[in-house]
C-alpha cells in the first residue's frame, strides 16, 4: 500500500508520534499517515521536547510493518533530499542545512510485533525567533510560506517510499554523499574521535586517537572536543 494512506490530519494533538503508535497497536496497515497543525507535547529524541510554531512545521508520523535497523537513515536521507541540495544528515537522525538543523526523525516501535514508527518534524516555514531559546541557537529553516506544509508533505513521501525500499549499499553511499560528521571531531558520553563514516548497520565509526575503529550503535554525540 503507498504510503499516506490512510491518513488521520488532526488539528492539534498531543503528539503525531503517539497517535500513530495506537493506531499501529490497532493494527492500522503500512503507510497510515499521522499530521497535525500543532502538537502539544511533540516528542524529540533522549525525552526532550519538539516545538514548532502551530501550522509553520510539517509533523507526521508513518506507521511501518516493513523496516530494517537503517529506518532512521532512512527517513533522514529522504528529508535530506527534499530539504535541498546541501542538506545533510547528521548521524543518527537531524537534518541540517547551512549547519542549522532543520528537521529531526524519531523512530520508536516494537520491531517484534511487527510495527514502527517513523516521525518527522520538518521546519517548513518556521521563523526561528519563535521557537524556545535553548534550541533557537542550532534551529533552521527551509525558509519556506506556509501553504509549502503539504507539497512538501507529498514530496517527502515520494522520496521516502524511494529510500525505504532502496538497497542498503545505495543507502550508505548517499550517505556518505551527505554525512555531516565525517571528518569532525566528536564527543560522547564515553570519549572523543573522529567520525569516519556510517556502516552498513547504521552505525557511527569513530577513528580514536591511537588509530583503532569503534563504532556507536546509538545515543548522542557531540561536535568538537569535549570541554576542558
Ligand atoms: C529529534 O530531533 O529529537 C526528533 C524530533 C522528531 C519530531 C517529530 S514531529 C512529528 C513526530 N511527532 C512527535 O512527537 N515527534 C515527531
Amino acid at each position: 500500500m503507498a504510503l499516506g494512506r490512510p491518513r488521520l490530519h488532526l488539528r492539534e494533538t498531543d503528539s503525531t508520534n503517539e497517535r500513530a503508535r495506537v493506531l499501529a497497536t490497532g493494527g492500522a496497515p503500512h503507510g497510515t499517515l499521522v499530521t497535525a497543525e500543532v502538537q502539544t507535547a511533540g516528542r524529540g529524541r533522549q525525552g526532550r521536547r519538539w516545538e514548532a510554531p502551530p501550522g509553520a512545521a510539517l509533523l507526521c508520523s508513518l506507521v511501518l510493518r516493513r523496516f530494517d535497523e537503517l529506518l532512521s537513515l532512512r527517513a533522514g536521507l529522504a528529508v535530506a533530499e527534499v530539504a535541498g541540495e546541501g542538506a545533510l544528515v547528521k548521524w543518527p537522525n537531524d537534518v541540517l542545512l547551512d549547519g542549522r538543523k532543520v528537521a529531526g526523525v524519531l523512530v520508536e516501535g516494537r520491531p517484534r510485533d511487527g510495527w514502527a514508527v517513523v516521525g518527522i518534524g520538518v521546519n517548513v516555514a518556521v521563523d526561528v525567533a519563535e521557537l524556545p531559546e535553548e534550541v533557537r541557537g542550532a534551529a533552521g529553516t527551509l525558509g519556506r510560506q506556509v501553504d509549502a506544509v503539504e507539497p512538501v508533505l507529498a514530496e517527502l513521501l515520494r522520496a521516502l517510499a524511494r529510500w525505504l525500499g532502496a538497497p542498503a549499499r545505495e543507502v550508505t553511499a548517499a550517505l556518505a554523499e551527505r554525512d555531516a560528521l565525517r571528518g569532525r571531531t566528536v564527543t560522547w558520553a564515553q570519549g572523543v574521535g573522529v567520525a569516519d563514516g556510517i556502516d552498513a548497520s547504521g552505525g557511527l565509526r569513530v577513528r580514536l586517537d591511537g588509530g583503532e575503529a569503534v563504532v556507536l550503535s546509538a545515543g548522542e554525540v557531540h561536535l568538537g572536543e569535549p570541554p576542558p
